[in-house]
């Protein structure tokens, strides 16, 4: 988007609750194709923003082995990619779609496609044995990012990304002005960052980093994801219990639950299996009375909620992802929403 790259966004559906798939992806580049673009870049998505969802890593590496096989010097090929006019971006998980369309130089230049992982959230799960199993894909993919500073217990900012061939950036990034040139880097010596990157300086963050490890060791970074884990889990537990307010839409995932108010029919009060009067709630009415529950609870300002729309659907999320929260803080959140919720069905 910020080079002006035209991007494609990949569709999710709630049926394969909101992850991307590899036949999505397939069909998606087999259009692109059809029109003469050739995608060179793919974001999947470990813990997308709105629902948690994990994509389905091995078929969308299956769908690329087959579609967009590595080259023999992947190096090469991607800043070909990168510099070629009609190139585009394959997106997961984005709302809009841009362009799509354009003109082709035509012929078959069909490259690998740079896949990256954003972690940027639920990567801190990682940490936790159980959780390592979702890694098993990130092999075949190209670089991976975690934002320690979004549920690692580390001071904003530091986004840590891992790259499967520093080459690949080197060969695209190096500069060797004379006035950077030193023995130590002419020998090899040491790493320069400075090549991995568009701009020469970086602020120090591994010393944050090293301060968090020691100050809470592995179990206690473990420990920490597994309490929150825990009470997503039970949050979600709660809201399952009253099926006659709440709807789940995802997770829970990570902490992170997504639900929505059950909804009133057209003037004729909430759904009832006992009352065959009753007519379904629409989307709409769904959607309406879930609003006005989330601004009544942000209004009252006792807790503050985060909202989104997944497939049309407006949703809340509740995710006790910070450190100072307990157990007692989640229930009274759900006692808030129940609350919320009667006044606004009532
Ligand atoms: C999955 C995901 N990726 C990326 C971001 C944004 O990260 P950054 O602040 O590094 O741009 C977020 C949320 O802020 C996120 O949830």
């Amino acid at each position: 988007v910020i080079t002006g790259v035209r991007f494609r966004a990949v569709p999710v559906h709630a049926a394969d609750d909101y992850r991307l798939t590899g036949e999505s992806l397939r069909k998606t580049i087999e259009e692109l194709r059809a029109k003469g673009l050739e995608p060179f870049y793919l974001t999947v998505t470990l813990g997308t923003t709105d629902t948690c969802s994990i994509d389905d890593f091995d078929s969308i590496a299956d769908v690329l082995a087959e579609l967009a096989p590595p080259t023999q010097d992947p190096a090469t090929t991607t800043a070909a990619a990168t510099n070629g006019v009609d190139g585009t971006t394959v997106n997961g998980h984005a709302e809009t779609t841009n362009g799509g369309s354009g003109s082709s130089s035509g012929g078959d230049h069909r490259g690998e496609i740079w896949v990256h992982v954003d972690a940027a959230y639920a990567g801190a799960a990682l940490v936790c044995p159980e959780h390592q199993h979702l890694a098993a894909a990130f092999g075949r993919f190209h670089s991976v990012n975690t934002n320690l500073h979004k549920w690692l217990l580390t001071n904003f900012d530091c986004s840590a990304l891992w790259v499967r061939r520093r080459g690949w950036l080197v060969d695209a990034l190096a500069v060797t002005l004379a006035i950077v040139r030193n023995d130590y880097s002419d020998a090899g010596l040491v790493t320069d960052y400075r090549d991995w990157q568009i701009p020469f300086g970086r602020r120090f963050r591994a010393l944050k980093v090293w301060f968090v490890l020691r100050s809470y060791g592995v179990r206690g970074l473990q420990d920490h994801i597994r309490r929150h884990v825990a009470l997503g889990d039970m949050f979600a537990a709660l809201v399952r219990g009253r099926p006659d307010l709440f709807d789940m839409v995802a997770g829970p995932r990570f902490a992170l639950t997504v639900f929505r108010l059950k909804g009133k029919g057209k003037g004729t009060g909430p759904a009832s299996a006992d009352d065959d009067d009753d007519k379904e709630p629409t989307l709409e009415d769904q959607n309406a009375v879930t609003k006005q529950m989330h601004d009544l609870v942000n209004a009252e300002g006792k807790i503050f909620l985060s909202s989104t729309v997944v497939g049309g659907v407006f949703a809340i999320r509740h995710c006790p992802a910070s450190r100072l929260v307990e157990e007692t803080h989640v229930r009274k959140h759900f006692d808030i929403l129940v609350e919320a919720a009667e006044k606004v069905l009532a």
